[in-house]
């Protein structure tokens, strides 16, 4: 009887847990922070949010300059706060229609206090660049639920950012696809039993040209992605492949792996998000519809999964599913990905600054499309390596390969 009892509690308790895991015995929505609400992710984040009312709730959103639609989310929402980071963009924004329920907060450094506060149980990361790191840190150290997009955080400081989650018991949920893909394939089987995860690519806008071929590409043909709808500076990453190799870096620090044990494999259809494969030789993967919402969902919801506002498959048509090696002479980021991530230490620092100022150089037509790549290779070449940084380091490495790659010319 009191087995019967126990077991009973046990799965009542287990069923709370899934409906509000940071707070067994209440089953309130879950409280969530969305860093970059106005963006491709930030947006697709609040799609999700808008179909689950019952599970969850926008408590606070973050934008840098895009006042007015921040300014509309929170209409909607009527989160308790919003912040818009860029002091100037506050002022120039009417806030008067704002509800009294929400607070608003204008200028930097307000969000790294408030996804500490008690009250929020998740913070969804999707702020662009490494301006993602300082408040995603924070929520890490508040041992938070932290669903993490802004791959850049990863990239910069992997090593410091899994250490401190390890210590304040955060929990770090992948959002981009290929890493959730990966996330749920690693159910299947127990980590010593891995041989190596697969990360598929698109290919970009550029999949089979030379790199001959690309040195007369504009920032309107770059642009185009294939078979994704994102943000201008990820999307410029597809388009030289640093975006995989920005992932190869991820999936290094998310994973706990080394990088012999991370390939690509460029998949046009995106539909296959990416493979694991176990050493009997099983590879096990996720399949969806390329639609960032699923993974977001996934990282709210997990261990759960809850219908979700993306289309389904079509099983009727027929459908080819293609996967080719990817050309590692026409793409060389591949192969700064690879190095950074065997590397580690400042190379993830200097390898995302020197990218982020390059890509931005590029989108005024400043620099040459193939000379994004150059930039960083030649930067991260001859950076003073430090094996093991702390945190001033680490910005300190990005602010030097910032002045080089703003300075530097072919
Ligand atoms: N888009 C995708 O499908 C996708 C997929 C996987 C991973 N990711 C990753 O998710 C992150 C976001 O990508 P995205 O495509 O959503 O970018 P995005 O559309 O450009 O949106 C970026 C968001 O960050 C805010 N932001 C920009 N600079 C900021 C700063 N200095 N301080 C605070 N907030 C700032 C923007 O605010 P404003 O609107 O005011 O400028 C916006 O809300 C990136 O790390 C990307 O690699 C994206």
């Amino acid at each position: 009887m009191t087995e019967c009892c126990n077991s009973f509690c046990y799965l009542f308790l287990r069923l709370i847990r899934s409906i509000n895991p940071r707070n067994p015995f209440v089953t309130k929505p879950q409280s969530i922070v969305v860093l970059g609400s106005t963006g491709s992710i930030g947006t697709s984040c609040l799609d999700v949010i808008r179909s689950h009312p019952e599970r969850m709730r926008l408590l606070g959103a973050s934008a840098f300059r895009s006042g007015k639609a921040l300014l509309e989310q929170a209409e909607e929402f009527q989160p308790e706060w919003i912040s818009l980071v860029d002091e100037a963009a506050a002022e120039a924004t009417s806030f008067d229609s704002l509800s009294e329920k929400t607070q608003l907060f204008a200028g930097p450094g307000h969000v790294e206090r408030l996804v500490q506060q008690p009250e929020v149980d998740t913070v969804v990361s999707a702020i662009v660049g490494a301006a993602g790191l300082e408040p995603t840190l924070a929520a890490v150290e508040a041992g938070k639920r932290v669903a993490i997009a802004n791959k850049e955080t990863l990239v910069v400081a992997g090593s410091i950012v899994t250490e401190r989650a390890a210590a304040c018991g955060a929990t770090i949920l992948p959002v981009d696809s290929e890493h959730s893909a990966i996330f749920q394939a690693l159910q299947a089987g127990r980590k010593p039993d891995l041989r190596r995860i697969i990360l598929t690519a698109s290919g970009g806008p550029f999949r089979g040209w030379t790199r001959d071929r690309m040195r007369d590409v504009t920032p309107e043909m770059a642009l185009q992605h294939p078979t994704w709808d994102m943000g201008p500076k990820i999307t410029i990453d597809s388009a030289t492949m640093m975006n995989k190799a920005l992932e190869i870096i991820e999936a290094r620090w998310l994973f706990g792996i080394t990088a012999d044990q991370i390939s690509v494999v460029i998949h046009p259809q995106s539909f296959i998000h990416s493979f694991v494969e176990y050493r009997d030789g099983s590879v096990i993967s996720q399949m969806s519809h390329p639609d960032m919402r699923l993974p977001i969902q996934y990282a709210l919801t997990f261990p759960e999964r809850l219908p979700c506002p993306c289309p389904d498959t079509d099983w009727s048509i027929s459908a080819p599913l293609e996967l080719h090696p990817p050309d590692m002479e026409a793409f060389p980021a591949l192969q700064l990905g690879f190095e950074v991530a065997a590397r580690g230490g400042t190379s993830g620092a200097v390898l995302n600054a020197c990218n982020e100022v390059a890509v931005d150089r590029f989108l005024r037509s400043d620099i040459r499309f193939d000379q994004i790549t150059q930039i960083s290779h030649d930067i991260l070449h001859h950076h003073t390596f430090e094996a093991q940084p702390t945190l001033e380091q680490l910005y300190s490495a990005d602010n030097w390969a910032r002045e080089e790659a703003a300075r530097w010319n072919s």
